[in-house]
């Protein structure tokens, strides 16, 4: 019998397309299964109690912000997918911390910034943070 090459040849591409493919699954399912859960601990807050200190503070006046009734303000930046982003107010790492803090106080993290200090205390902040790291 003669070795029939296509024959041969294809299995092994399958094999390696699979492989790829299982990969690829395997490495989003990692970042995609990770990221939420860590985040929200990371901030030490709640996010339901979060999005109630999101209304009551009328971030949504100068916000567009998914999940929260009439926040559609264009005044600073939309917060959508907030929790993918890299970059927060264009030049801080959006790390939990700097997150909790820009909340707080973003006036000590960016002198002059559009953005007003509101006086949430540190509970609040990271109650809100953990609603913002679920827009992902
Ligand atoms: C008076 C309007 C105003 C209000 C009220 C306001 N913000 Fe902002 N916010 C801004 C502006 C303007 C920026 C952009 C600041 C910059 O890049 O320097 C900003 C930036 C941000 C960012 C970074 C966004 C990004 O894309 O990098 C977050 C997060 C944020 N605000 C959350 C909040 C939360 C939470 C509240 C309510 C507690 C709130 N803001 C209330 C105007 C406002």
């Amino acid at each position: 019998m003669t070795p029939d090459l296509s024959a041969t040849g294809q299995p092994g591409r399958f094999r390696l397309g699979a492989l790829l493919g299982v990969l690829a699954a395997l490495l989003c399912g990692c970042t995609g299964g990770q990221a939420t859960a860590p985040y929200t601990v990371a901030v030490g807050g709640s996010p339901h109690p979060g999005k109630q200190v999101i209304a009551q503070y009328k971030c949504g006046s100068c916000h567009t912000i998914p999940g929260i009734p009439h926040a559609q303000g264009v005044f600073g930046p939309p917060l959508n997918f907030l929790g993918r982003r890299t970059m927060l107010a264009g030049n801080l790492p959006n790390t939990p911390d700097n997150l909790v803090r820009w909340v707080m106080s973003p006036q000590s993290m960016k002198p002059g910034t559009a953005m007003p200090d509101l006086g949430l205390d540190e509970r609040q902040a990271r109650d809100v943070a953990a609603y913002l790291e679920t827009l992902r």
